[in-house]
């Protein structure tokens, strides 16, 4: 089966690392670009990070610096959360690589058109680059074949009570990437709260080579949960996603952004449109997940 060309746009951040290594690593994803942008920690350090990781993977995959900030909201990264470096925890070689000179939006419009199939756009942040890319470049729709994205929720949020952190932090971008037209897959915090790794199955993977012990390292100091709890591996869901949708149950819903106010970041979804009746559901969302599959799945990406 051929693999499936993807951009990542991400903001790593822990739970990028280990989606990023596992896209890397597994050969029917096709991993065309990483382009980066500001929101777990700076656009600077999610650039680093990210180059950090091509080189750890003896990855020949370019890396694009995009936004430095959301639209219109102020950026309010989680460095509590991944560290201050966003990837705090593993001692990662000097990097040598430099990101493309040219702006991640102007990368992926590159990449995209170049491509002789259509890409698969794997969004693991705010959707500052992918709003801008669409906005300035919108011929590129026809040549993306889906929107997969961490993101949203149905039921609470995990930034306040009603908003999800990616969304939050541009809900002016994620409102635009709703409304695209696009076909959009949503692993929201209804699934992703559940995409639980264990301390056993993150010793496991420690032990299964450079990647696990690398990424184990992270975990020691990523606190999207604990070993104790388990940790909310989110990111990583967009992969599993695209490697094994068969985890996961789905249900077309319209989705609205709300992006002003008390509720900024929060996704009000259901089966009519609640802004426009009569519009067609935009999203296709995960509302379950098989959680030791995924577990199960996870560990099996690194212990072959
Ligand atoms: O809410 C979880 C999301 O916010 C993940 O993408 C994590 O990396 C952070 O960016
Ligand atoms: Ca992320």
């Amino acid at each position: 089966m051929k693999p499936r060309n993807i951009i990542i746009d991400t903001d790593p951040g822990i739970d990028d690392a280990a989606a990023i290594t596992i896209a890397v690593r597994n050969a029917a994803l096709n991993v065309k670009l990483i382009s980066t942008v500001a929101a777990n920690v700076e656009v600077e350090k999610t650039t680093e990070n990210a180059l950090k990781l091509m080189e750890f993977l003896g990855a020949d995959i370019p890396v694009a610096r995009g936004c430095d900030a959301p639209l219109l909201k102020k950026l309010e990264p989680c460095p509590e959360i991944h560290g201050v470096s966003g990837m705090d925890g593993y001692d990662f070689p000097k990097v040598k690589r430099q990101p493309l000179r040219k702006h991640s939006v102007e990368a992926m419009r590159e990449v995209i058109m170049d491509s002789d199939e259509k890409i698969t756009l794997a969004a693991l942040a705010t959707h500052t680059n992918i709003a801008i890319l669409l906005r300035m470049y919108p011929e590129v729709k026809e040549k993306i074949d889906e929107i997969v994205m961490m993101g949203g929720g149905l039921s609470g949020g995990n930034t306040n009570t009603v908003a999800e952190f990616n969304l939050y932090n541009d809900p002016h971008a994620a409102y635009m990437v709703f409304e695209s037209g696009l076909p959009i897959t949503m692993l929201g915090l209804d699934v992703t709260n559940k995409a639980i790794l264990h301390k056993n199955t993150a010793l496991k993977i420690r032990e299964s080579g450079k990647e696990g012990d690398m990424l184990y390292s992270l975990f020691e100091h990523y606190r999207g949960g604990t070993f104790e709890e388990g940790l909310r591996i989110h990111d990583a869901c967009v992969m599993a996603y695209m490697l094994r949708p068969e985890l996961f149950k789905t249900e077309k819903m319209y989705v609205g952004m709300v992006t002003e106010g008390y509720a900024q970041g929060a996704t009000v979804a259901g089966k009519v449109n609640p802004i426009a009746p009569g519009r067609e559901p935009n999203v296709n969302v995960c509302v379950h997940v098989d959680e030791a599959a995924f577990e199960e799945w996870f560990a099996g990406e690194f212990c072959r």
